[in-house]
């Protein structure tokens, strides 16, 4: 089955498994980067029953960041440490999965990039490695907005009446997170670069462009507004999409971005704006609508 500017309802591995091999030049995509949700729908319910979780909590909530991460503090028992490392395991073996069927949807050398968050882009890559890919790099999203999470130890020393507590003034259970992973990855060319080119018209960086030669490292770009109807709780930034369709998707040769984990369908206006062919899959109906209405709101004149 091919389906091209479209947006499909439904979970990535069973609607993958429906398109045709060799038929997606690049895959963009934002999958969740939690691993605790393995297990749960993830739906309305599980998104509020996280809010609920962090309601009273000054902190802001960061919707990625897993509950039993470590980052807020808390019991550490060896129970916690078994749970930790299962969820973790869960997580790589699910990217597994749907790396073996995207994998087969790419074009020889397409390529593949995945965010995720700089504590868990290692298990993607190597769970898209198992799959059958190769590892290219990793890209380094700079973000200027990262705030401190975690514990703050004289803090909360002080709430327990610690004395001391100003002696551990600036001590932190971790760091301020400053960038995003994009975990790049490729489906093995077909002998080598230029026959690879020549054939499929994929496996390539368009790496110049006003400003140079592209690195690894990806400056901070300014998130826009959201339209109103766009509930979506982590949208990326359209211009960073933009940005990464047009290094990795030569326009024309009929070539289609996919985004499996499409959201409220960034990577495919990013796609749509380029004058680029995408494919959007997103298992929850409600943000498929939102993106299906971005897409056609971008289109009116
Ligand atoms: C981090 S969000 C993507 C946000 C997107 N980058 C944007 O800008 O709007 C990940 C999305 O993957 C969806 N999702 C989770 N599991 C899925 C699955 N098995 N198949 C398809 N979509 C899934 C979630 O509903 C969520 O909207």
């Amino acid at each position: 089955m091919e389906y091209r500017n479209a947006v499909i309802c439904g979970d990535c591995l069973d609607v993958m498994k429906q398109l045709e091999r060799d038929s997606i030049a690049c895959c963009i995509t934002d999958p969740p980067y939690n691993y605790e949700f393995i297990g749960r729908e993830w739906d309305e319910t599980e998104i509020r029953r996280r809010l609920e979780r962090v309601k009273d909590s000054k902190s802001t909530l960061v919707k990625h960041i897993p509950y039993g991460s470590g980052l807020a503090g808390g019991v550490r028992n060896p129970r916690w440490y078994d749970r930790n490392r299962q969820n973790l395991l869960d997580y790589q073996s699910w990217a597994e999965q749907w790396g073996r069927e995207l994998l087969r949807v790419l074009k020889p050398g397409g390529l593949a990039l995945v965010f995720n968050g700089s504590r868990t882009a290692a298990h993607i890559q190597v769970a898209l490695e198992h799959a059958g890919f190769y590892a290219r790099d990793i890209l380094v999203w700079r973000r200027n907005s990262g705030i401190p999470k975690g514990l703050n130890v004289s803090k909360k020393l002080e709430k327990m009446g610690d004395v001391h507590a100003q002696e551990w003034s600036g001590w932190h259970s971790c760091l301020r997170s400053g960038w995003e992973a994009i975990v790049v990855v490729q489906k093995p060319l077909m002998n080598n670069y230029i026959e690879t080119l020549t054939r499929f018209h994929v496996g390539l960086f368009q790496a110049r462009d006003d400003n140079g030669f592209q690195s690894n490292i990806i400056e901070p770009i300014q998130k826009e507004g959201l339209d109103d109807f766009n509930t979506h709780p982590t949208v990326k930034p359209l211009k960073l999409m933009e940005k990464l369709v047009k290094l990795t998707v030569p326009k024309g040769y009929g070539n289609i971005v996919m985004d499996p984990f499409a959201g409220s369908g960034t990577t495919l206006l990013a796609a749509q704006n380029l004058g680029i062919d995408y494919l959007g899959i997103e298992i929850n109906p409600e943000y498929a609508q939102i993106s299906k209405k971005r897409l056609q709101r971008a289109q009116i004149p």
